[in-house]
């Protein structure tokens, strides 16, 4: 390709198609009159939770009480609920149009129990598998994160529940959660763990955003004037409320002026003594807190919470619909790692389900935890899958075990985590929980025909023991169709389209940040009272960190197995204005019909600072049936050649030739062009 000349003149655009917000002026300006109206008293207690879990009313003004709840797989706190597939499943379903029927159905969960704002999603980057909070959040890639966060939000807010994007920024690992510096540069930060929360405010339209526990740079997320004000407020133009995580305010003057909003579940740090104090002392100015309150009420007015109730007596807390959505979406998250001499699907014969997660519905632990109101488990649901298929809970300790466990065509063996070992404010262990892998070892001498399911948030050790078995499903945590959704895949009623929105790594010294997860006490003298985190891998993490390292995964960011194939011809780029249009055809070459995960990346082929070889830029789930072709078209706009520069402190699209890779993972590209931007 003729090399383009240009002159190097570096375009500052703005990016992300801004989605209309629903406050405006008239909500601003009402918002402005009532904060005149109130007193210091009333304005200092606004800014603080009532009831941990209320903004609370003040009747003489009109402004009704709010309630919140979590959590981002489902509605927790003194209810049982529809529990669906954890974050990192829906992110692993790559599907804009059921993550947004997730939304709406959370969202009606919400209304069905009276319910202002859902504490959800989470959408923090996963940056290594021992992140306790992983499962809650959306994968390794800003770009996926951020589509599926936008998606899930405008769902919650379609039913009037302000969507709640947590937790701003930076909380990528949950040991020392509250004393814990993450330490990232400002082109990491803009390129890798703010996009999926720009995305939200600025396509997502978010109503709310919760900040998190860490510090970050050595600043309290709560009261960092960069996070609250410099990007939330300047530079994305967010007008909503910004709350603090539970018992996250560690500074009354600093969150005073550059903190959150609101102080939850109560004024532990914003209290009214301490806050009069400042105010009567010409501390802290009053301004200070009139535009916190402002910032809360012109939400409240916005979503007419002071109009209308909130019960929507007309839904049922046990949703037909939303157990529906939940299954859908389990079906679409299951990813297929291994099928060895397509081992599956096994339509009849006499299975054999174990092992330790058999016979329950796992999730992780903490505040996302949800008790469903409906239970599909592994063992119910293959007994209920098929009559053609005879299947059998087996447990070491039942009687015949071992002969009926060799007679099994199929010996389903359920591992992985649980909300014991995988949860919030702690991180967890690479390997599986303690004996599994000897139980498993132990069911291989039985019968050679075993399936593993797995549960986890993200990766696990698997290079021990996979090679072993003749399939993996990787089921992250299912949600409560989960154990239907598993046997409808294992049994072939089902075809995985699942794609994995991680990469797995064959042992954990091969992730990028190996040897960062930790506080880097030998490089950062220590004498805060705090620990320290460098995010010294950059922008290279994930993906980015494992092609740049030339360090093979066991499976790659964007990979899963099907029960048919998938051909990918004719690519084409076309111009459209400064953006431009990929399109290229997409055909199933197999027996039965199937979903394909069509991914675009792009590549910078030269620039000033250094870039990954590729980013994900664009992806579309193609449904089609056998022998179907399909035409896909995917929009590449300014923000898919953006780079952040950390100089100049803002975005920039240097014109010149990028590669476009269309692949059906991160490490398959099936297709490749270039293009020039101008
Ligand atoms: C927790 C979590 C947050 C949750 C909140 C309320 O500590 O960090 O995600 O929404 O407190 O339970």
């Amino acid at each position: 390709m003729k090399r383009i000349i240009v002159s190097l003149c570096l375009i500052s655009m703005a990016f992300c198609a801004v989605a209309q917000s629903k406050i405006k002026q008239e909500h601003k300006d009402r918002a402005a009159e009532i904060v005149k109206q109130m007193t210091l008293d009333e304005k200092i207690d606004y800014i603080g939770g009532h009831e941990s879990w209320y903004i609370r009313e003040i009747p003489r003004l009109g402004l009704p009480a709010v309630r919140m709840a979590d959590g981002p797989q489902g509605v927790r706190n003194n209810t049982k609920s529809t529990l669906y597939p954890s974050g990192i499943a829906a992110a692993a379903t790559w599907d804009r149009a059921l993550i947004n029927q997730m939304g709406t159905s959370l969202g009606k969960d919400a209304r069905a129990r009276g319910i202002h704002i859902l504490l959800g999603p989470g959408a923090n980057i996963y940056r290594s598998p021992l992140c306790g909070r992983n499962f809650e959040y959306f994968g390794e890639d800003p770009y996926l994160a951020g589509e599926i966060a936008a998606n899930y939000i405008k769902g919650v807010q379609s039913q009037n529940v302000l969507a709640c994007i947590k937790h701003f920024a930076g909380n990528n690992q949950e040991w020392g959660r509250h004393t814990v510096s993450s330490d990232v540069d400002v082109r990491t930060l803009h390129e890798i763990y703010f996009p999926a929360f720009e995305k939200a405010v600025k396509e997502g339209d978010v109503a709310t955003i919760m900040t998190s526990y860490n510090l970050l740079n050595s600043v309290h997320a709560s009261e960092s004037k960069y996070l609250n004000y410099d990007v939330l407020r300047d530079m994305w133009g967010f007008d909503g409320i910004i709350m603090s995580d539970w018992t996250s305010v560690y500074s009354p003057l600093n969150t005073g002026y550059y903190g959150v909003d609101l102080e939850m579940p109560f004024a532990k740090s914003m209290t009214p003594e301490v806050m009069k104090q400042l105010v009567e002392q010409g501390v802290l100015d009053v301004r200070a807190i009139d535009r916190k309150c402002q910032h809360i009420i012109q939400t409240i007015l916005a979503y007419e919470f002071d109009k209308t109730e909130q019960l929507d007596k007309s839904l049922p807390e046990n949703n037909p619909y939303c157990d529906s959505i939940a299954h859908e979406l389990s079906r679409a998250a299951i990813v297929m790692l291994k099928n060895q001499d397509n081992f599956l699907p096994m339509k009849k014969g006499d299975f054999v389900v174990c092992g330790p997660n058999a016979d329950k519905i796992v999730t992780g632990g903490g505040s996302g935890f949800v008790t469903p109101l409906i239970s599909s488990s592994v063992a119910l649901g293959m007994s209920e899958v098929d009559k053609k298929v005879k299947s059998l809970y087996l447990k070491p300790e039942d009687k015949d075990y071992e002969k009926k466990m060799k007679n099994a065509d199929c010996v389903v063996v359920c591992l992985g985590h649980n909300s014991e070992t995988e949860k919030e404010n702690a991180d967890r262990t690479f390997e599986l929980p303690e004996g599994q892998v000897e139980y498993l070892k132990d069911v291989l001498k039985l019968n050679k025909n075993v399936v593993v399911v797995l549960n986890a948030g993200g990766n696990v050790e698997m290079a021990s023991w996979i090679g072993d078995v003749k399939a993996v499903l990787m089921a992250w945590y299912p949600g409560q169709q989960g154990g239907l959704a598993i046997s409808e895949i294992i049994t072939g009623k089902i075809n995985p389209s699942g794609k994995l929105p991680i990469s797995m790594e064959k042992k954990i010294e091969d992730n990028p940040v190996a040897d960062s997860y930790y506080e880097n006490v030998k490089r950062i003298r220590k004498i805060n009272p705090y620990s320290r985190v460098e995010y010294k891998e950059g922008i290279f993490m994930g993906y980015r960190g494992y092609e740049k390292n030339n360090t093979q995964p066991l499976f790659p960011f964007g990979y899963g197995l099907s029960y048919t194939t998938f051909e990918y011809s004719d690519i084409a780029v076309a111009e459209d204005g400064d953006e431009f249009i990929v399109s290229f055809n997409v055909k199933n070459t197999g027996k039965v019909a199937g979903a394909e995960v069509a991914q675009v990346y792009v590549g910078d082929q030269e620039c000033y600072l250094v870039r990954p070889a590729k980013e994900l830029k664009g992806f579309e789930k193609v449904y089609l049936k056998p022998g179907e072709q399909k035409a896909v078209s995917v929009r590449l706009d300014q923000e898919a050649f953006r780079f952040f520069d950390p100089m100049e402190h803002k975005w920039i699209v240097e014109p010149g030739v990028f590669n476009v890779y269309v692949g059906s993972s991160s490490a398959d590209i099936r297709l490749n062009t270039q293009l020039t931007v101008k």
